[in-house]
Protein backbone atom coordinates (compact mmCIF):
# COMPACT_ATOMS: atom_id res chain seq x y z
CA UNK A 1 0.00 0.00 0.00
CA UNK A 2 1.61 3.33 -0.94
CA UNK A 3 0.49 6.67 0.58
CA UNK A 4 1.63 9.39 -1.80
CA UNK A 5 1.58 12.98 -1.55
CA UNK A 6 -1.15 14.33 -3.93
CA UNK A 7 0.05 16.98 -6.20
CA UNK A 8 -2.33 19.35 -5.43
CA UNK A 9 -1.22 21.81 -2.67
CA UNK A 10 -3.64 24.86 -2.83
CA UNK A 11 -1.56 27.90 -3.91
CA UNK A 12 -3.90 30.86 -5.37
CA UNK A 13 -2.62 30.86 -8.66
CA UNK A 14 -3.05 27.26 -9.17
CA UNK A 15 -6.84 27.35 -7.60
CA UNK A 16 -7.97 30.69 -8.69
CA UNK A 17 -7.57 33.84 -10.64
CA UNK A 18 -6.33 36.53 -8.49
CA UNK A 19 -8.34 39.46 -10.73
CA UNK A 20 -11.45 37.46 -10.69
CA UNK A 21 -11.38 36.91 -7.03
CA UNK A 22 -11.05 41.05 -6.15
CA UNK A 23 -13.40 41.60 -9.01
CA UNK A 24 -16.05 39.50 -6.28
CA UNK A 25 -14.79 41.67 -3.37
CA UNK A 26 -15.55 44.56 -5.64
CA UNK A 27 -18.85 43.68 -6.74
CA UNK A 28 -19.91 41.35 -4.03
CA UNK A 29 -18.11 42.90 -0.94
CA UNK A 30 -16.70 40.83 1.89
CA UNK A 31 -16.44 38.75 3.42
CA UNK A 32 -17.63 36.21 1.29
CA UNK A 33 -17.42 32.67 0.23
CA UNK A 34 -16.49 31.85 -3.43
CA UNK A 35 -16.19 28.40 -5.05
CA UNK A 36 -14.87 27.15 -8.61
CA UNK A 37 -17.10 24.86 -9.96
CA UNK A 38 -14.81 23.83 -12.59
CA UNK A 39 -12.59 22.64 -9.37
CA UNK A 40 -15.74 21.12 -8.20
CA UNK A 41 -15.99 18.88 -11.20
CA UNK A 42 -12.35 18.15 -11.32
CA UNK A 43 -12.05 16.90 -7.58
CA UNK A 44 -15.07 14.62 -7.89
CA UNK A 45 -13.67 13.07 -11.31
CA UNK A 46 -10.53 12.19 -9.68
CA UNK A 47 -12.38 10.85 -7.19
CA UNK A 48 -15.02 9.13 -9.45
CA UNK A 49 -12.10 7.78 -11.42
CA UNK A 50 -10.20 6.26 -8.82
CA UNK A 51 -12.94 3.89 -8.33
CA UNK A 52 -13.54 3.13 -12.00
CA UNK A 53 -14.19 -0.63 -13.14
CA UNK A 54 -16.30 -1.68 -10.11
CA UNK A 55 -19.89 -0.55 -9.12
CA UNK A 56 -19.51 2.51 -7.16
CA UNK A 57 -21.63 5.73 -6.15
CA UNK A 58 -20.50 8.72 -4.42
CA UNK A 59 -22.46 10.17 -2.12
CA UNK A 60 -21.65 13.30 -1.76
CA UNK A 61 -21.38 14.63 2.16
CA UNK A 62 -24.27 17.58 1.88
CA UNK A 63 -22.60 18.47 5.86
CA UNK A 64 -19.46 19.99 3.81
CA UNK A 65 -21.19 22.80 2.15
CA UNK A 66 -25.28 22.71 1.05
CA UNK A 67 -25.53 25.54 -1.32
CA UNK A 68 -28.28 24.82 -3.75
CA UNK A 69 -26.14 25.13 -6.63
CA UNK A 70 -23.30 23.22 -5.22
CA UNK A 71 -25.07 20.17 -4.73
CA UNK A 72 -27.10 20.98 -8.06
CA UNK A 73 -23.42 20.77 -9.63
CA UNK A 74 -22.93 17.50 -8.12
CA UNK A 75 -26.25 16.16 -9.56
CA UNK A 76 -25.51 17.10 -12.59
CA UNK A 77 -22.46 14.79 -12.20
CA UNK A 78 -24.54 11.80 -11.15
CA UNK A 79 -23.34 12.18 -7.47
CA UNK A 80 -25.39 11.01 -4.88
CA UNK A 81 -26.02 12.25 -1.45
CA UNK A 82 -24.96 11.54 2.03
CA UNK A 83 -27.37 13.49 4.81
CA UNK A 84 -27.76 13.88 8.35
CA UNK A 85 -30.70 15.77 8.47
CA UNK A 86 -34.09 15.88 6.86
CA UNK A 87 -33.09 19.51 5.81
CA UNK A 88 -29.87 17.59 3.77
CA UNK A 89 -32.29 15.33 2.40
CA UNK A 90 -34.66 18.05 0.81
CA UNK A 91 -31.71 19.92 -0.41
CA UNK A 92 -30.47 17.19 -1.97
CA UNK A 93 -34.46 16.18 -3.56
CA UNK A 94 -34.74 20.33 -4.42
CA UNK A 95 -30.96 20.32 -6.51
CA UNK A 96 -32.11 17.20 -8.50
CA UNK A 97 -30.53 14.20 -6.81
CA UNK A 98 -33.05 11.70 -6.91
CA UNK A 99 -33.99 9.72 -3.62
CA UNK A 100 -32.64 6.35 -4.67
CA UNK A 101 -29.16 7.79 -4.63
CA UNK A 102 -29.59 9.70 -0.97
CA UNK A 103 -28.18 7.66 2.51
CA UNK A 104 -29.45 8.89 5.42
CA UNK A 105 -26.98 8.92 8.50
CA UNK A 106 -26.39 10.40 11.96
CA UNK A 107 -26.83 9.21 15.74
CA UNK A 108 -29.64 11.23 16.87
CA UNK A 109 -32.53 10.76 13.86
CA UNK A 110 -35.97 12.04 14.67
CA UNK A 111 -39.22 10.09 14.17
CA UNK A 112 -40.77 12.60 12.08
CA UNK A 113 -37.53 12.42 9.61
CA UNK A 114 -37.31 8.81 9.22
CA UNK A 115 -40.69 8.97 8.62
CA UNK A 116 -40.72 11.68 6.04
CA UNK A 117 -37.01 9.34 4.72
CA UNK A 118 -38.73 5.92 4.57
CA UNK A 119 -41.70 7.43 2.62
CA UNK A 120 -39.43 9.70 0.24
CA UNK A 121 -37.65 6.28 -1.33
CA UNK A 122 -34.28 6.93 0.14
CA UNK A 123 -31.88 4.26 -0.55
CA UNK A 124 -31.24 3.56 2.55
CA UNK A 125 -30.87 4.73 6.68
CA UNK A 126 -27.58 4.51 8.20
CA UNK A 127 -28.39 2.91 11.73
CA UNK A 128 -26.38 4.30 14.41
CA UNK A 129 -27.77 2.31 17.77
CA UNK A 130 -30.34 -0.69 19.08
CA UNK A 131 -32.70 1.72 19.74
CA UNK A 132 -32.37 3.33 16.80
CA UNK A 133 -32.96 0.40 14.50
CA UNK A 134 -36.04 -0.90 16.65
CA UNK A 135 -37.70 2.53 16.50
CA UNK A 136 -36.88 2.70 12.52
CA UNK A 137 -38.62 -0.85 12.42
CA UNK A 138 -41.94 0.54 14.12
CA UNK A 139 -41.97 3.39 11.74
CA UNK A 140 -41.59 1.14 8.59
CA UNK A 141 -44.41 -1.10 10.69
CA UNK A 142 -46.88 2.01 11.29
CA UNK A 143 -46.48 2.83 7.33
CA UNK A 144 -46.86 -0.60 6.50
CA UNK A 145 -44.11 -0.92 4.48
CA UNK A 146 -39.97 -2.37 4.53
CA UNK A 147 -37.30 0.16 5.47
CA UNK A 148 -33.82 -0.58 3.92
CA UNK A 149 -30.91 -0.36 6.33
CA UNK A 150 -27.89 -0.73 6.52
CA UNK A 151 -25.84 -0.70 10.11
CA UNK A 152 -23.19 1.83 10.78
CA UNK A 153 -20.17 -0.23 12.34
CA UNK A 154 -17.91 0.95 14.96
CA UNK A 155 -14.43 -0.84 14.42
CA UNK A 156 -12.60 0.45 16.78
CA UNK A 157 -9.47 1.89 14.92
CA UNK A 158 -7.89 5.51 15.47
CA UNK A 159 -8.19 7.44 12.41
CA UNK A 160 -4.96 9.31 13.31
CA UNK A 161 -6.88 12.98 12.83
CA UNK A 162 -8.28 15.71 15.56
CA UNK A 163 -10.39 14.32 18.23
CA UNK A 164 -13.15 16.47 17.12
CA UNK A 165 -13.32 15.02 14.00
CA UNK A 166 -12.08 11.52 14.58
CA UNK A 167 -15.31 8.90 14.75
CA UNK A 168 -13.93 5.41 14.77
CA UNK A 169 -13.23 5.21 18.15
CA UNK A 170 -15.15 2.88 20.86
CA UNK A 171 -15.43 5.78 22.80
CA UNK A 172 -16.79 8.30 19.94
CA UNK A 173 -20.35 8.19 20.21
CA UNK A 174 -20.73 6.75 16.59
CA UNK A 175 -22.00 2.85 15.10
CA UNK A 176 -22.54 -0.31 16.79
CA UNK A 177 -19.76 -2.34 17.80
CA UNK A 178 -19.03 -5.41 15.53
CA UNK A 179 -20.74 -8.32 17.32
CA UNK A 180 -23.94 -5.88 18.54
CA UNK A 181 -24.01 -5.06 14.68
CA UNK A 182 -23.82 -8.74 13.56
CA UNK A 183 -27.03 -9.65 16.09
CA UNK A 184 -29.10 -6.54 14.88
CA UNK A 185 -28.66 -7.86 10.97
CA UNK A 186 -30.01 -11.14 12.66
CA UNK A 187 -32.93 -8.94 13.82
CA UNK A 188 -33.17 -6.99 10.68
CA UNK A 189 -33.40 -10.17 8.45
CA UNK A 190 -36.29 -11.77 10.03
CA UNK A 191 -38.53 -8.85 10.55
CA UNK A 192 -41.03 -8.20 8.23
CA UNK A 193 -40.62 -4.40 8.36
CA UNK A 194 -36.70 -4.02 7.48
CA UNK A 195 -34.40 -4.67 4.60
CA UNK A 196 -30.30 -4.39 6.02
CA UNK A 197 -28.87 -3.85 2.13
CA UNK A 198 -25.74 -2.29 3.49
CA UNK A 199 -22.98 -1.85 5.85
CA UNK A 200 -21.25 1.37 6.86
CA UNK A 201 -18.14 2.77 8.58
CA UNK A 202 -16.73 5.92 8.89
CA UNK A 203 -13.63 6.43 11.15
CA UNK A 204 -13.29 10.31 10.86
CA UNK A 205 -12.80 13.18 8.73
CA UNK A 206 -9.27 15.01 7.30
CA UNK A 207 -8.02 11.61 7.11
CA UNK A 208 -4.37 11.81 5.97
CA UNK A 209 -3.25 8.33 6.68
CA UNK A 210 -4.37 5.03 4.83
CA UNK A 211 -3.81 2.41 7.28
CA UNK A 212 -6.56 2.81 9.49
CA UNK A 213 -9.22 3.12 6.68
CA UNK A 214 -7.35 0.14 5.39
CA UNK A 215 -7.59 -2.10 8.59
CA UNK A 216 -11.26 -0.78 9.09
CA UNK A 217 -12.21 -1.97 5.60
CA UNK A 218 -10.71 -5.55 6.33
CA UNK A 219 -12.82 -6.01 9.64
CA UNK A 220 -16.35 -4.84 7.95
CA UNK A 221 -15.09 -7.26 5.22
CA UNK A 222 -14.77 -9.93 7.43
CA UNK A 223 -18.03 -9.50 8.97
CA UNK A 224 -19.92 -9.03 5.80
CA UNK A 225 -18.49 -12.43 4.52
CA UNK A 226 -20.10 -14.15 8.07
CA UNK A 227 -23.25 -11.84 7.00
CA UNK A 228 -23.43 -13.74 3.67
CA UNK A 229 -23.02 -16.96 5.41
CA UNK A 230 -26.04 -16.31 7.01
CA UNK A 231 -27.78 -15.80 4.07
CA UNK A 232 -28.26 -11.70 4.86
CA UNK A 233 -27.86 -10.14 1.67
CA UNK A 234 -26.01 -6.87 1.75
CA UNK A 235 -25.23 -5.25 -1.46
CA UNK A 236 -23.79 -1.70 -0.15
CA UNK A 237 -20.77 -1.62 1.44
CA UNK A 238 -20.69 2.12 2.29
CA UNK A 239 -16.52 3.41 3.23
CA UNK A 240 -18.00 7.13 4.62
CA UNK A 241 -15.94 10.09 3.77
CA UNK A 242 -13.06 11.54 5.64
CA UNK A 243 -10.39 11.45 2.86
CA UNK A 244 -8.08 14.50 3.84
CA UNK A 245 -6.70 17.46 2.00
CA UNK A 246 -3.69 19.75 1.98
CA UNK A 247 -4.49 22.80 3.49
CA UNK A 248 -0.49 23.97 3.87
CA UNK A 249 2.10 20.59 3.23
CA UNK A 250 0.06 17.57 4.98
CA UNK A 251 0.82 14.87 3.10
CA UNK A 252 -2.69 13.31 2.21
CA UNK A 253 -4.06 9.86 1.05
CA UNK A 254 -4.09 9.60 -3.28
CA UNK A 255 -7.99 8.79 -4.14
CA UNK A 256 -6.18 5.82 -6.28
CA UNK A 257 -4.27 4.45 -3.24
CA UNK A 258 -7.45 4.61 -1.52
CA UNK A 259 -9.66 3.22 -3.67
CA UNK A 260 -6.93 -0.04 -4.37
CA UNK A 261 -6.58 -0.68 -0.62
CA UNK A 262 -10.91 -0.85 -0.22
CA UNK A 263 -10.85 -3.20 -3.33
CA UNK A 264 -7.94 -5.41 -1.77
CA UNK A 265 -10.44 -5.71 0.74
CA UNK A 266 -13.52 -6.47 -1.02
CA UNK A 267 -11.61 -9.09 -3.05
CA UNK A 268 -14.32 -12.04 -3.79
CA UNK A 269 -16.97 -9.92 -2.62
CA UNK A 270 -19.61 -8.64 -5.09
CA UNK A 271 -20.65 -5.44 -3.56
CA UNK A 272 -21.80 -1.63 -4.86
CA UNK A 273 -19.32 0.77 -3.08
CA UNK A 274 -20.43 3.74 -1.42
CA UNK A 275 -18.36 7.12 -0.79
CA UNK A 276 -19.05 9.59 0.88
CA UNK A 277 -16.80 12.68 0.00
CA UNK A 278 -17.05 15.97 1.12
CA UNK A 279 -13.88 17.69 2.12
CA UNK A 280 -12.39 16.63 -0.79
CA UNK A 281 -14.65 17.24 -3.66
CA UNK A 282 -15.21 21.54 -2.12
CA UNK A 283 -12.00 21.78 0.30
CA UNK A 284 -9.57 23.46 -1.75
CA UNK A 285 -12.45 24.36 -4.61
CA UNK A 286 -13.43 27.26 -2.02
CA UNK A 287 -11.69 30.61 -1.28
CA UNK A 288 -13.06 32.92 1.61
CA UNK A 289 -12.24 37.05 0.90
CA UNK A 290 -11.83 39.32 3.79
CA UNK A 291 -10.90 43.10 3.82
CA UNK A 292 -8.75 44.29 6.25
CA UNK A 293 -10.20 46.69 8.16
CA UNK A 294 -7.66 47.95 10.62
CA UNK A 295 -4.08 47.02 11.73
CA UNK A 296 -2.87 47.58 15.29
CA UNK A 297 0.66 46.78 16.95
CA UNK A 298 0.07 45.70 20.60
CA UNK A 299 2.72 45.04 22.90
CA UNK A 300 5.02 44.47 19.77
CA UNK A 301 2.28 42.35 18.43
CA UNK A 302 0.99 43.14 15.18
CA UNK A 303 -2.80 42.57 14.43
CA UNK A 304 -4.59 42.86 11.09
CA UNK A 305 -8.38 43.29 12.02
CA UNK A 306 -10.45 41.95 9.10
CA UNK A 307 -14.31 42.23 8.56
CA UNK A 308 -14.42 38.08 8.09
CA UNK A 309 -14.58 36.32 11.91
CA UNK A 310 -15.04 32.65 13.68
CA UNK A 311 -19.31 33.35 12.93
CA UNK A 312 -17.99 33.29 9.25
CA UNK A 313 -15.53 30.75 9.23
CA UNK A 314 -15.21 28.54 12.74
CA UNK A 315 -12.76 26.06 12.16
CA UNK A 316 -9.29 27.95 12.61
CA UNK A 317 -10.63 29.05 16.51
CA UNK A 318 -12.66 25.63 16.72
CA UNK A 319 -9.57 22.93 15.75
CA UNK A 320 -6.95 25.21 15.44
CA UNK A 321 -7.04 24.37 11.78
CA UNK A 322 -4.81 26.27 9.73
CA UNK A 323 -5.80 27.89 6.11
CA UNK A 324 -3.25 29.72 4.10
CA UNK A 325 -3.63 33.56 3.90
CA UNK A 326 -2.98 35.12 0.89
CA UNK A 327 -2.96 39.02 0.12
CA UNK A 328 -5.03 39.59 -3.10
CA UNK A 329 -3.49 43.37 -3.29
CA UNK A 330 0.55 43.75 -3.94
CA UNK A 331 2.40 45.29 -1.34
CA UNK A 332 6.16 46.49 -0.82
CA UNK A 333 8.06 46.17 2.13
CA UNK A 334 9.23 43.10 4.39
CA UNK A 335 6.90 40.82 5.58
CA UNK A 336 6.30 40.47 9.31
CA UNK A 337 4.21 37.63 11.72
CA UNK A 338 0.73 38.99 11.98
CA UNK A 339 -2.42 37.86 13.81
CA UNK A 340 -5.60 37.66 11.45
CA UNK A 341 -8.51 38.73 13.43
CA UNK A 342 -12.53 39.57 13.03
CA UNK A 343 -14.42 41.86 14.77
CA UNK A 344 -16.24 39.18 17.15
CA UNK A 345 -15.98 39.58 20.60
CA UNK A 346 -13.50 36.94 21.81
CA UNK A 347 -9.96 36.13 21.81
CA UNK A 348 -10.69 32.80 20.22
CA UNK A 349 -11.66 34.92 17.23
CA UNK A 350 -9.01 34.50 14.77
CA UNK A 351 -8.00 33.12 11.15
CA UNK A 352 -4.80 32.67 10.99
CA UNK A 353 -1.80 33.21 13.64
CA UNK A 354 1.78 34.14 12.85
CA UNK A 355 1.50 34.55 9.28
CA UNK A 356 3.90 36.28 7.46
CA UNK A 357 2.43 39.47 6.13
CA UNK A 358 3.52 42.25 4.15
CA UNK A 359 2.30 45.67 5.20
CA UNK A 360 -1.24 46.14 4.37
CA UNK A 361 -3.41 49.00 4.78
CA UNK A 362 -7.37 49.50 4.86
CA UNK A 363 -9.24 47.97 1.89
CA UNK A 364 -6.56 44.91 0.93
CA UNK A 365 -8.40 41.69 0.44
CA UNK A 366 -6.88 38.77 1.41
CA UNK A 367 -7.63 35.31 0.31
CA UNK A 368 -8.25 32.56 3.08
CA UNK A 369 -7.52 29.46 1.21
CA UNK A 370 -9.13 25.76 1.15
CA UNK A 371 -12.84 27.24 2.89
CA UNK A 372 -14.85 25.24 0.49
CA UNK A 373 -15.60 22.89 3.00
CA UNK A 374 -16.88 23.35 6.38
CA UNK A 375 -17.13 26.81 5.91
CA UNK A 376 -20.33 28.34 5.13
CA UNK A 377 -22.02 25.65 6.36
CA UNK A 378 -20.73 25.48 10.08
CA UNK A 379 -20.96 29.44 9.90
CA UNK A 380 -23.66 31.53 12.54
CA UNK A 381 -25.17 34.60 13.12
CA UNK A 382 -22.86 35.41 16.43
CA UNK A 383 -22.84 38.76 17.54
CA UNK A 384 -25.86 39.54 15.10
CA UNK A 385 -23.81 39.13 12.14
CA UNK A 386 -25.45 38.13 8.95
CA UNK A 387 -23.61 35.18 7.20
CA UNK A 388 -21.66 35.74 3.91
CA UNK A 389 -22.71 35.56 0.36
CA UNK A 390 -21.39 32.89 -1.71
CA UNK A 391 -20.42 32.95 -5.22
CA UNK A 392 -20.11 30.56 -8.07
CA UNK A 393 -16.60 30.82 -10.67
CA UNK A 394 -17.48 28.47 -13.15
CA UNK A 395 -15.59 29.08 -16.83
CA UNK A 396 -14.34 32.17 -15.91
CA UNK A 397 -17.66 33.75 -15.03
CA UNK A 398 -19.17 34.89 -11.64
CA UNK A 399 -22.87 34.35 -10.48
CA UNK A 400 -24.54 34.53 -6.81
CA UNK A 401 -25.44 31.28 -5.57
CA UNK A 402 -26.16 32.92 -2.16
CA UNK A 403 -27.42 36.46 -1.24
CA UNK A 404 -25.74 38.17 1.85
CA UNK A 405 -28.37 38.29 4.67
CA UNK A 406 -29.77 41.07 6.10
CA UNK A 407 -30.79 42.77 9.49
CA UNK A 408 -33.96 42.20 8.89
CA UNK A 409 -33.71 38.14 7.79
CA UNK A 410 -31.69 37.62 11.09
CA UNK A 411 -34.53 39.52 13.26
CA UNK A 412 -37.40 38.16 10.92
CA UNK A 413 -38.35 35.35 13.61
CA UNK A 414 -38.24 37.28 16.41
CA UNK A 415 -39.55 40.87 15.65
CA UNK A 416 -43.45 40.26 15.84
CA UNK A 417 -42.98 38.13 19.07
CA UNK A 418 -41.03 40.94 21.09
CA UNK A 419 -42.91 41.37 24.17
CA UNK A 420 -43.24 43.18 27.34
CA UNK A 421 -42.36 40.47 30.36
N1 LIG B 1 -19.84 10.65 6.23
C1 LIG B 1 -20.05 10.78 7.56
C2 LIG B 1 -20.84 9.78 8.25
C3 LIG B 1 -19.50 11.88 8.24
O1 LIG B 1 -19.70 12.00 9.55
C4 LIG B 1 -18.74 12.84 7.52
C5 LIG B 1 -18.19 14.01 8.21
C6 LIG B 1 -18.56 12.66 6.13
C7 LIG B 1 -19.11 11.54 5.53
C8 LIG B 1 -17.78 13.61 5.29
O2 LIG B 1 -16.46 13.67 5.71
P1 LIG B 1 -15.37 14.44 4.82
O3 LIG B 1 -15.18 13.66 3.54
O4 LIG B 1 -15.86 15.82 4.55
O5 LIG B 1 -14.16 14.44 5.69
N2 LIG B 1 -16.28 20.23 10.74
C9 LIG B 1 -15.09 19.43 10.63
C10 LIG B 1 -15.38 18.15 9.88
C11 LIG B 1 -16.49 17.34 10.49
C12 LIG B 1 -16.80 16.10 9.70
C13 LIG B 1 -18.03 15.44 10.17
N3 LIG B 1 -18.39 14.26 9.44
C14 LIG B 1 -14.00 20.25 9.98
O6 LIG B 1 -14.21 21.42 9.68
O7 LIG B 1 -12.88 19.76 9.80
Amino acid sequence: MKNILTPNIPTLQGNFDKNILLQIAKEYQTPIFAYDFDKIEEYYHQFKSAFSGRKTLICYALKANSNLSVVKKLASLESGADCVSLGEIKRAILAGIPPYKIIYSGVGKQEEEIKEAIKLGILFINIESKAELFKVESIAKSLNTKARISIRVNPDIDPQTHPYISTGLKENKFGIEIQEAKSLYLHAHKSEFLEPIGIHFHIGSQLTKLQPIYESAQKIAKLVHSLLALKIDIKFFDIGGGLGITYSDETTINPYDYAQSILECLRGLDLTIICEPGRFIIGNAGVFLVKVLYEKISQNKRFVIVDGAMNDLIRPSLYNAYHQIIPLTQSQGEKSPADIVGPICESGDYLGKNIELPPLKEGDVLAILSSGAYGFSMSSNYNTRPRCAEVAISQGKIKLIRKRETFEDLIALEKDLMGDF
